[in-house]
């Protein structure tokens, strides 16, 4: 598991936050790990990467322009990733993508990517963003914002990863407000990873200000870190799931 692309259901599910707490966690096991943004949309600097708060270590140093590597494509608009290059007349090319991952990796033991939006999103008119995870061999980790509606979106998001044999790890549920029922928040985690069998990484729960949350998230973190250990080593291209 040298690359982990982190999805969502939808966009605004908790990618960044998840991917914060998970860096910071491998970190604090002093996990060589970096994040990366292929497309960031909605600014014309590195907004998610800014969000990520990874503290740098020396590996850094040795990486020239780490800061464009991590977010080769930067738009302003707030769109998908295709309709925001094509307002600005860029076109998104896969292969500067891929060189930019393929460097991370080479220097990290960790690259930790945060998606646009969820699986299916168009980078450009002919490759999603899961035909590209599953073009690099990457694992994904999915949050599923947990509320009414989400055993649709995680299942649907769960069959187009398998359709490309695309490892699962695991599932984060994020809890993004502190009333729903928590009969319903309960059993989505239950019966999404039953019909899936999918395993769940944990849960976050909703958490009242960002310094909130180092302590609660811990055990995802550690749940990751293991995942992360036991797997390691393994070529993932050579235990694909079946479809
Ligand atoms: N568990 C949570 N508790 C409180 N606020 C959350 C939680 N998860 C996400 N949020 C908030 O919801 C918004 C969207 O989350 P973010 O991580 O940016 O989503 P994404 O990266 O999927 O677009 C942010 O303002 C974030 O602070
Ligand atoms: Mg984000």
């Amino acid at each position: 598991m040298k690359s982990v692309l982190i999805t969502g259901t939808d966009t605004g599910v908790g990618k960044t936050i998840v991917c914060r707490h998970l860096a910071a966690y491998m970190q604090s096991k002093g996990v060589n790990v970096i994040t990366q943004k292929w497309v960031q949309t909605g600014c014309d600097y590195a907004d998610d990467l800014k969000d990520h708060m990874l503290k740098p270590l020396p590996a850094w140093g040795e990486v020239q322009d780490i800061d464009t590597l991590r977010t080769p494509y930067r738009l302003k608009h707030p769109a998908s990733p295709h309709l925001a290059a094509s307002l600005e007349e860029v076109e998104i090319d896969i292969k500067i993508i891929e060189e930019s991952h393929a460097l991370l990796c080479k220097h990290f033991d960790l690259v930790l990517v945060e998606g646009s939006g969820g699986v299916l999103v168009p980078l450009n008119e002919k490759i999603l963003l899961a035909d590209l995870a599953a073009r690099l061999k990457m694992a994904v980790v999915i949050v599923v914002s947990n509320k009414l509606g989400c055993i649709n979106h995680a299942l649907l998001s769960i069959e187009a990863l398998r359709l490309r044999r695309i490892p699962i790890p695991g599932l984060i549920f994020n809890r993004m407000d502190g009333q729903s029922d928590e009969k319903i928040l309960r059993e989505n985690v239950r019966i999404i990873s039953l019909i899936a069998g999918v395993p769940v990484i944990g849960e976050m729960p909703f958490l009242k200000s960002d310094a909130d949350g180092s302590e609660h998230v811990k055990d995802i973190g550690e749940a990751f870190y293991k995942c992360w250990k036991e797997n390691k080593n393994d070529r993932l291209d050579t235990k694909r799931p079946d479809v």
